[in-house]
Parts: structure tokens; sequence; C-alpha cells
């Protein structure tokens, strides 16, 4: 898509550009899987103090710590991580012995995890592959989807992917996650910067960054309009699905999960009734 059009910049264009999207509108490009973003993406994932791509160094430790310990895993366990990015989970719950897949569809993420975790650990292995495409039955014990990835998909493949998530535990396997809760309060805001070349292109580029909020199913919707310098415009959305606690509880129990345990985040800390995030520990029925 251009808003130059004819040496003008088309202002209909920009306007609906920034515009509210319907819920789960998509994007008009790639994000986690484009060559260049995830080129700069991986560098965040990578970066142990800033909380972006993943949480920092310190919380992915505190967080391993508490569900190797809560699930007892060991090298009789079989994991699956889905969304593993470059593997920053699987390494740690690799030192256990379980033997731990990895699961995204970030070429660069699996490249690295496969370099610098599989080479490492024998007992990991990676694949690049869409996991609401998961194929498995009755293999993992324990399963894990980690930094509110859940939220992201919209209502019909979050049932899809708890069902797939379903078939592929063994009896009575677990299912840990986190998610954003109905808590945390939404900024609805339009913001405006420059780039001579950044997160979003090397070259110069206009990024203007919205948010909304849709009531009636609580979600926040976050849109990211990027004009490059000869107009070439593209638009990034993600929504986040915000869940009161006893959605979630439901949610899981109509698709034969009963919660096990909540917490306020998976190091395990007391929920409270204002936490802003629940660390879920879920089991097959
Ligand atoms: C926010 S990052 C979190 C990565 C990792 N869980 C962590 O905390 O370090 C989300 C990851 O999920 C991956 N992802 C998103 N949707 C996916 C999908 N449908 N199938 C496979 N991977 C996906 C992205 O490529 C990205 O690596």
């Amino acid at each position: 898509m251009k808003i130059i059009q004819n040496g003008k910049i088309d202002l209909q264009i920009l306007k609906n550009c920034i515009a509210k999207p319907k819920i789960y509108e998509k994007s008009t490009a790639k994000f986690w899987d484009d060559e260049y973003i995830s080129q700069q993406m991986l560098k965040y994932h990578l970066d142990p103090d800033i909380e972006a791509a993943s949480k920092t160094r310190e919380a992915i430790e505190a967080e391993t710590s508490f569900i190797v310990k809560w699930t007892d895993m060991d090298d009789k366990k079989a994991v699956v991580d889905l969304g593993c990015g470059p593997g920053l989970y699987v390494k740690e719950f690799a030192k256990t012995g379980a033997k731990i897949t990895g699961i995204d569809y970030s070429d660069r993420s699996i490249n690295y995890a496969n370099e610098f975790v599989k080479a490492v650990y024998e007992n990991t292995n990676f694949l690049l592959m869409n996991y609401l495409n998961l194929n498995y039955s009755q293999t993992f014990d324990i399963a894990t989807l980690i930094f509110y990835d859940f939220c992201v998909l919209n209502p019909t493949e979050q049932k899809h992917l708890l069902a797939k998530i379903h078939t592929a535990l063994k009896d009575n396997g677990l299912f840990i996650f986190d998610v954003l809760s109905d808590q945390r309060k939404t900024l609805v805001t339009t913001k405006m910067s420059i780039c001579e070349g950044g997160f979003w292109n090397s070259e110069p580029y206009i990024e203007i960054y919205n948010t909304f909020w849709y009531e009636n199913v609580k979600t926040e919707g976050m849109q990211y309009t990027i004009i490059a310098e000869d107009g070439a415009t593209r638009i990034i959305r993600l929504y986040h699905r915000m869940f009161g606690l006893a959605e979630i509880i439901n949610l899981l129990s109509e698709n034969h999960f009963k919660i096990e345990k909540v917490y306020k985040n998976l190091k395990g800390e007391p929920l409270s009734d204002d936490s802003e995030t629940f660390g879920i520990f879920a089991r097959k029925v």
C-alpha cells in the first residue's frame, strides 16, 4: 500500500490506516517471521535487561526455576514449549535432563536455538512450525506457552490451540501458561515518531502507533503504521485479550482442562485482586 499517490500524500488513505481496526483485523505485512524485523526481535530476545520480545533474564530464571520445581521436571519428562523464540526457556528446562521440544515459526529464532541451545543440550529439539498446526498425540507431560502469547490469539484460535494441546499431552499432562488479566489498564493513545532507521526498517521511516480498547471483549489493540520515504506503508496489528479469573477458568474447563493452581505470574508469586497477570498451571482431564 502507498500513501503517496501522484506525488501527493493521500490523506484519506492515511486516515484509513490509522483508524480503529475491526477487532482481529489482520496486519498488512509480516511481523515475527519478517526477515528484517526478526533480526531486531532476536536482539531484544537476547538482551537480558529488556522485557520486550522475551522477559528479562532474571524473570526467565525465576519462572523456569519455579516451573521445574512445581512439575518435578526430570529426565523422564517430555516437554513442549510453544512459541519458544530462541530457546531461552528451553535451555533452562533442558538442564533437568527432560526431553524438550521447542516450536516457533520464526526461522531466525529457530536457527539461533539450533546453533546455541541444541548444540549444547542434546535433549532439545527445535521445530520451525506454526503451533496452531501442532500434530502430536499423547506425547508430552508438559506444554508451556509463555509471555502472554495465549492472549494474542483470537477466540477461535484459542479454542483450537487448547484442543491441539489437549491431544498432544499425555493423560494428566500439564499446560502451563500466562495471560494478562482484566486488571491491566489500557491507555488509548496515538504517538508518532520519525526514525532514521530502527526496529521496523533500516532506512528512514515514520511510525504512527495507536492503541484501542474493545470493551465488550476486553481486548486491547495495538496498531503500528510504518511509512517509508517513498510512501510504502505497512500496518502491523496486535491484540491482547485480557481475562478475568473466572473467564479463563471457564475457558479451560470447557476445553477439558482443570486449574491446579493460579499465581500472579509464573514465578509463583501469590495472586491478589489487582494482579495484572495470571500464571496458570492447568491439568488435562
Ligand atoms: C513474545 S515471543 C515469546 C518467546 C518465548 N516464549 C520467550 O518468552 O522467550 C512470542 C514467540 O512466539 C512465536 N509465535 C507467535 N505465534 C506463533 C505461532 N502461531 N506458531 C509458532 N510460533 C509463534 C513468535 O515467533 C515468537 O518467537
